[in-house]
């Protein structure tokens, strides 16, 4: 058995008991919840949060696994003796908003890497807590959603596209000019709430792009969608087409085009520029 594999043993596990220690909380997550602090992502932190982080923590320690975590919530924490043996970054739940609101799109999502950087992750997965549908990768074996190999959309017409881009921003002013261009040409855009599992979405061919140029995100809500869209063969770049070149830590931003093919992707960044050039 691959060590690879054994990873994804080890997140399916770590998924599952994100859903049973999330599961007694659900019915009350609507509800006034107790001031717990700011999170190392500079979001207040919910129990239900914690609840999930606690899950992935002691599943990993139960395995006698030696690891950093990188989460949104505590930040980077050593467990173990050999804790620079791998790198574990987590956004134990993604899209909480959505998850106290009853809006069922929301997501655990964990990285295992070798370094605290966006490229050495190699196993990933992201698993939409609501549907069970859970994505998986590993670097060099490709990307399923439960059982099945992924692969994106071949569409490149805009007309018939469906883009998610997020603008969920106090500065949305500053990026709107440079997204008008897409908008106007795009059919369908949509935004969902949850980051990681909309990448997901470009990944398996649901949609054909996701964009966040917000500056706002962070890399611990994509660094395993990053690898899930490499996997399947879809692209994500920085807008200039560059890889992204991100350390993982839940202060760090991040902003990205992800799309289905090198042609829309093409297209994609090409309206996205063509605005920001003439300003
Ligand atoms: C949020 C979601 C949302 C995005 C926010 C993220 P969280 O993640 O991914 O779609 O617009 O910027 O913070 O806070 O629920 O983990
Ligand atoms: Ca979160």
């Amino acid at each position: 058995m691959s060590r690879h594999f054994e990873w994804l043993q080890v997140l399916n596990q770590c998924k599952r008991e994100v859903e049973d220690q999330i599961r007694p909380l659900l019915a009350s997550a609507r509800k006034p919840q107790p001031n717990l602090g700011i999170g190392a992502g500079g979001d207040p932190m919910k129990q239900i949060d914690l609840a999930a982080e606690e899950a992935i923590v002691n599943t990993l320690r139960k395995q006698e696994i030696s690891f950093t975590l990188i989460s949104e919530e505590s930040g980077f924490k050593e467990y173990g003796k050999k804790s620079d043996q791998c790198y574990v970054t987590a956004d134990p739940i993604d899209g909480t908003t959505n998850l106290t609101r009853g809006i069922p799109f929301y997501a655990t999502s964990i990285a295992i890497s070798e370094k605290p950087t966006l490229n050495t992750v190699h196993a990933a997965l992201v698993a939409d807590l609501f549907h069970d549908v859970t994505y998986t990768a590993q670097k060099g074996k490709g990307a399923y959603r439960n059982d099945m190999r992924i692969s994106p959309s071949e569409g490149s017409s805009l007309e018939e596209a469906v883009i998610g881009i997020d603008l969920n921003s106090y500065k949305v002013q500053k990026i709107a000019s440079q997204l008008t261009g897409l908008i106007q040409k795009t059919k369908h855009i949509r935004h969902f709430g949850a980051n990681a599992l909309e990448l997901c979405y470009v990944a398996d061919g649901t949609t054909e792009g996701f964009i966040d140029i917000r500056g706002k995100l962070r890399p611990t809500d994509m660094a395993a969608a990053w690898l899930i869209i490499n996997e399947a063969g879809a692209k994500i770049t920085s807008i200039n087409m560059d890889p992204l070149d991100v350390t993982l830590s839940p202060k760090q931003k991040v902003e990205f085009v992800a799309s289905a093919n090198p042609r829309i992707h093409k297209i994609i960044i090409d309206l996205l520029k063509k605005k920001k050039e003439k300003e």
